[in-house]
C-alpha cells in the first residue's frame, strides 16, 4: 500500500506533464468535476472571445422581442411604489451595442443584468452559457424574530449543517480540505457582510442579483433561505446570497457572533460553485453543450407544408402560461428530515399540491407549490383534497403559496372557482390585452387568412373571449381596431380587451356552492407567489376579502403579497413559432433566429386591475394586511407556518 501511494502521485504529475494542451483549456481543468472554485469557472468563461456577430444577432432578438413587451413605455416611469425598477430600455440596448467587452461572457452577462433589473421575471434574456453553475456557500440567510430579546436579526439559518449535509461530501469536503470549520456557522448572527449592516448588504443583493420581483420585500425573501416544493418533493431553497446562479464572488467576509462567544469574529467564507449545466470535456464541448443554440432554441413552424403534420403536436396545448424561472431547481436540495410535516398528507395530494389536515381537525391545509406540472392531476388533486377536508370534518381552509412561481392561467382560474364555489362558467379572471405592434397584427391577419385557429397559435382569435364572455371566432380579428393608449406620454397600440377561455380545459365540474364558509378561507406565503399565483390571490382578495398573510420580508418595510401579476408569458421558441407559422419570418420587422442557446422571454399580455381600468395589475399596489416575521420555529418548517398562521388568522381556533 505504501508503494502505491508514492507511486500515484508520480503517475498523475507525469500525465499532467504530457497532456500539455489541456493546460491551456480553462474549461478542461473544471470538466467532469460537479463542483470547482468560481475562479477557475471564471476562467472557462473568459476564455471565449467577444464576437461581434453574436452581439447583433443578440441584440437584434432582443430588442424586437421588446417591440411586444407590453410593458415597454411603462418602464421609462415606473409608477409609485415601483419606480425604483424604472429601466431605459432603449438606450440600455444601444450602450450595450456600443460599449467594448473583453469576452462574450463580459457582454452576455451585461445583456443579462440588464433584464435581471428590469426586475420582471416575465421578461428577462436567460442564457444558458454563463449559468452552467451555481455559486454557494455553507451558510443560508434568514431574518429571524427572537421574542425573548423583541429583535430582529439576520442569522445563518440554525438547520445549516443538516441541510449543507445534503450536498455530500463532493462539496463540503472542500471546505473540511481547506480547514474551514462551516459546521460552527450554523445559528450564528450575522452582524455585517463585507462591512455592511446584513440588512443593507441584503438590500443590495435584492436589488441587484435577484431580479423576478416589482416589490423589494418580495426580492428581499428570495435572497434568505425558503421551504418550497421541487420536483414534487420539500425542498430548502438556499437563497440568493447563499445559491445564486452567478460566479462573479469569490468569497464573502461575515461579521460573525457566535452563541458560545461574546466578541464578534469575522470571517471569511469562500464560495463553491456546483455544476448544474450539460458535462463537457472541454472548451470546445462547453460551447456545444451550453452555449450555441440547438433544436429547441428557436421556434418552428407547424405549417405542415413545411414537413409533416406531427409538428403541430409536439407544442403543447394547455393554453396560456405565466411563470418566473428560477434557475435553483436545477439542483435542489431537500428540507432535511426534522422539518418535514408530521401530519399525515390525505387523498388529493400530487406532485404540485400537498394536502394535510391539521392536528384537532379543525383546518385543511392545501400546499400549492405551483399552477405548473400536470394539467389535469392539478384539477383531480383540488377535487379530491376538497373532498377529504369535508371528510375529516375541517371548516376552515389555508392555502399555503410559499415559492408559487406560477403556471397555467387556467388552473389559477380553476382553484379560485372552485373554493369559491362559481360553477364551471364563472369568470375568475382579469380583462387583458396584448400588444398591437406592426408585426402582431401581421400575424392576427395572416394568421385569419391562413385559417389558422386556437390548434395552431396562441395569436389566434379563439383563444379568447369577448368581454361579455362569448367565445371570439377563430378569425375574429381582436386588433381591428386596435386601442389606442398613451403611457408616460407616448402613444402606443393594444388588441382589444380580451378574456380567458377556461371551462373548455376542465375535466371536472366546479361546484356551484362555497365548499367552506368563504370567511374560513386564508392564504399564506413568503410574497413569492407569482404570475398565475399572484392573479389567483389578487382574485381571492378582491372577489372574497380573503385574509392574506406573509411572512418574513425587510423588518419594517411594507411587503406586497404577489409578485408579477403581469399576465401570460411568451417565451422566445414560442413567439419565433407563431412569426413562422404565419409565414412572416423573413418580415423586417421579425427578430432572426438566435444563434447561442437562450431564451429572450416577455411579458405578452397586460392583465388590467379592473374591467374599468387602463392600470395594468402588476402596477397596483397589494400590501399584504397580515405580516408575520419567521422565527427559529416557523422559517424553514411549513407545518408551523400553518398551525401559527391558523391561530392568527382564524379567530375560532385553539
Ligand atoms: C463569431 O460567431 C459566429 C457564430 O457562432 C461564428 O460563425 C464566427 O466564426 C465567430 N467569429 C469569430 C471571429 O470567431
Ligand atoms: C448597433 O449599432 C450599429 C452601428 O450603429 C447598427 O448598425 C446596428 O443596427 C446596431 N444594432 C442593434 C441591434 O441595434
Ligand atoms: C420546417 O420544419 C423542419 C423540421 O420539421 C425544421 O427543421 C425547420 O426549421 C422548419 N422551418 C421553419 C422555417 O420553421
Ligand atoms: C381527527 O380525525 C381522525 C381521523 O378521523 C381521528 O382519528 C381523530 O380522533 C380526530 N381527532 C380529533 C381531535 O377529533
Ligand atoms: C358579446 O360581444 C360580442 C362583441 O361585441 C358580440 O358580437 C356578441 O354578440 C356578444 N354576445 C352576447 C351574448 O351578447
Ligand atoms: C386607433 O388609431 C388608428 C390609427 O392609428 C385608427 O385606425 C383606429 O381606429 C384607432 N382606434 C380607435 C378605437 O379609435
Ligand atoms: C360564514 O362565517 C361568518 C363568520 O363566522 C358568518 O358571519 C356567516 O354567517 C357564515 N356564512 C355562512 C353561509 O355560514
Amino acid at each position: 500500500m505504501k508503494l502505491l501511494n508514492f507511486i500515484l502521485p508520480i503517475v498523475l504529475l507525469s500525465q499532467g506533464a504530457f497532456s500539455a494542451p489541456d493546460t491551456d483549456d480553462p474549461c478542461a481543468k473544471i470538466a467532469g468535476k460537479s463542483f470547482s472554485l468560481p475562479r477557475d469557472v471564471q476562467a472557462c468563461y473568459k476564455s471565449f472571445p467577444f464576437n461581434e456577430t453574436i452581439r447583433q444577432n443578440v441584440l437584434t432578438v432582443v430588442s424586437r422581442v421588446f417591440d411586444f413587451y407590453t410593458f415597454e413605455d411603462f418602464y421609462t416611469k415606473l409608477p409609485d411604489p415601483f419606480e425604483g425598477s424604472t429601466v431605459k430600455i432603449r438606450e440600455t440596448i444601444d450602450r450595450i451595442n456600443k460599449t467594448e467587452y473583453s469576452n462574450d461572457y463580459h457582454f452576455m452577462k451585461d445583456v443579462y443584468d440588464f433584464t435581471l433589473r428590469m426586475n420582471d421575471g416575465h421578461t428577462r434574456f436567460l442564457m444558458s452559457c454563463y449559468t452552467a453553475y451555481q455559486n454557494m456557500i455553507p451558510a443560508p440567510l434568514i431574518s429571524l424574530w427572537d421574542a425573548k430579546r423583541q429583535e430582529h436579526g439576520v442569522f445563518i439559518a440554525p438547520n445549516s449543517v443538516e441541510l449543507v449535509s445534503l450536498l455530500g461530501e463532493a462539496y463540503y469536503g472542500y471546505y473540511d480540505s481547506i480547514g474551514f470549520d462551516w459546521k460552527r456557522l450554523a445559528g450564528a448572527q450575522v452582524l455585517a457582510i463585507e462591512g455592511a449592516d446584513p440588512y443593507d448588504y441584503v438590500d443590495r443583493v435584492a436589488d441587484w442579483q435577484t431580479g423576478n420581483y416589482l416589490d423589494h420585500g418580495v426580492r428581499v425573501n428570495s435572497v434568505f433561505t425558503s421551504y418550497r416544493i421541487s420536483g414534487g418533493q420539500f425542498s430548502q431553497r438556499l437563497g440568493d446570497l447563499a445559491g445564486p446562479v452567478d460566479i462573479s464572488t469569490a468569497d464573502l467576509t461575515f461579521k460573525i457572533l457566535f452563541p458560545t462567544t461574546t466578541e464578534p469574529e469575522d470571517v471569511t467564507i469562500p464560495y463553491y460553485a456546483n455544476m448544474i449545466g450539460t458535462a463537457f470535456k472541454d472548451k470546445v464541448t462547453f460551447w456545444n453543450g451550453n452555449c450555441k443554440a440547438d433544436k429547441s432554441t428557436n421556434g418552428i413552424d407547424l405549417r405542415p407544408s413545411n414537413g409533416t403534420e406531427s409538428n403541430r403536436r409536439d407544442r403543447k396545448r394547455f393554453g396560456p402560461e405565466a411563470s418566473i424561472h428560477d434557475p435553483s431547481h436545477m439542483e435542489a436540495i431537500a428540507l432535511p428530515e426534522p422539518y418535514l410535516p408530521t401530519a399525515p398528507t390525505v387523498v388529493g395530494t400530487t406532485d404540485v399540491i400537498k394536502s394535510y389536515v391539521l392536528p384537532g381537525n379543525q383546518t385543511g391545509v392545501m400546499y400549492v407549490s405551483s399552477f405548473g406540472g400536470d394539467y389535469y392531476s392539478f384539477q383531480l388533486g383540488v377535487a379530491a383534497s376538497m373532498w377529504s377536508f369535508q371528510q375529516a370534518g375541517v371548516t376552515q381552509l389555508l392555502i399555503d403559496v410559499s415559492n408559487n412561481g406560477g403556471g397555467y392561467v387556467c388552473l389559477g382560474h380553476f382553484l379560485h372557482a372552485w373554493i369559491a364555489g362559481l360553477g364551471d362558467k364563472g369568470y375568475a379572471g382579469f380583462d387583458s390585452t396584448n400588444r398591437a405592434n406592426p408585426l402582431a397584427q401581421k400575424i392576427v391577419s395572416s394568421a385569419i387568412d391562413q385559417n389558422l385557429d386556437s390548434s395552431w397559435l396562441f395569436y389566434a382569435g379563439n383563444n379568447w373571449a369577448f368581454t361579455n364572455g362569448t367565445r371570439m371566432y377563430p378569425w375574429y380579428n381582436y386588433m381591428d381596431p386596435t386601442i389606442n393608449i398613451t403611457v408616460n406620454g407616448k402613444d402606443d397600440k393594444t388588441s382589444q380587451r380580451l378574456h380567458d377561455v377556461c371551462d373548455l380545459s376542465y375535466i371536472i365540474d366546479i361546484p356551484t356552492e362555497p365548499t367552506f364558509n368563504l370567511s374560513n378561507v386564508a392564504i399564506v406565503s413568503n410574497g413569492l407567489c407569482s404570475s398565475t399565483c399572484a392573479l389567483f390571490s389578487t382574485s381571492m382578495s378582491e372577489k372574497h376579502k380573503t385574509k392574506i398573510a406573509v411572512f418574513g420580508g425587510k423588518p419594517g418595510e411594507e411587503m406586497e403579497y404577489r409578485a408579477m401579476a403581469g399576465n401570460q408569458v411568451m417565451d422566445w421558441p414560442d413567439l419565433d413559432t407563431e412569426i413562422k407559422t404565419t409565414g412572416l419570418k423573413s418580415d423586417p420587422l421579425a427578430p432572426p433566429d438566435l444563434i447561442v442557446k437562450a431564451n429572450m422571454r416577455h411579458n405578452w399580455r397586460t392583465a388590467y386591475g379592473s374591467s374599468e381600468s387602463s392600470e395594468p395589475l402588476a402596477y397596483v399596489s397589494a400590501r399584504a394586511a397580515y405580516r408575520f416575521p419567521y422565527t427559529r420555529e416557523t422559517y424553514n418548517n411549513p407545518q408551523n407556518v400553518w398551525s401559527f398562521a391558523a391561530s392568527e388568522l382564524f379567530p375560532s381556533s385553539e
